[in-house]
């Protein structure tokens, strides 16, 4: 089931999520339908909060990327209760956007790897050392359980510039080519 996602503005967005406890059906069926989710949106990267939950909870698929750098996954990837361990010493500029906040990109720099430690959706504890463009949609996506937003990483010069977009998005004016909740408009 595609669920609506939740625009800048949605308090659930700036909240930290809660780690999950136990595999269950309804978790099953919630990750069924994030990746359905991310999918209908043409997302690489969905996190609980952007569908109004507060699992700590990820999904990842960056196989329409692969054309771009071979040897990304071409499965989507789950990442429960995740954990960075550890962040590189290089730093690198990319230019981000999210399916939470339409329309508005921004380069921001991060990390350019990190070693990320999480269960997958059957529960089975995995360590992924990762770079490029994984790196990137983890780091943004892992700040989503934090309650961060990649807007929150830019200047505030910049921010400034943004201010009336932002201001539009709590306010509900603002459209998607997928289905969204808006604080204003509550799902309509
Ligand atoms: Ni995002």
């Amino acid at each position: 089931m595609i669920l609506p996602i939740h625009v800048y503005g949605s308090p659930v967005l700036q909240e930290p999520t809660i780690p999950v406890k136990e595999n269950t059906p309804e978790l099953q069926e919630l990750i069924d339908n994030m990746l359905e989710t991310m999918h209908g949106a043409s997302g690489i990267g969905l996190a609980a909060p952007q569908v109004g939950r507060s699992e700590r909870l990820f999904v990842v698929d960056v196989s329409p990327l692969v054309k771009e750098e071979p040897g990304l996954p071409e499965d989507p990837l789950v990442f429960i209760n995740p954990q960075i361990t550890e962040e590189g010493d290089m730093d690198e500029e990319y230019e981000e956007g999210c399916l939470s906040i339409p329309d508005l990109r921004e380069y921001i720099v991060r990390p350019e790897s990190v070693s990320v430690t999480f269960l997958d959706r059957d529960f089975n504890e995995k360590h992924l050392e990762v770079d490029g463009m994984l790196a990137r949609v983890i780091q943004h996506e892992y700040d989503h359980l934090e309650g961060i937003l990649f807007i929150d990483h830019i200047s505030s010069f910049k921010r400034r510039l943004m201010r009336r977009r932002l201001k539009d998005m709590i306010n509900g004016k603002v459209q998607a080519d997928y289905p969204i909740y808006t604080w204003e408009n509550q799902g309509a």
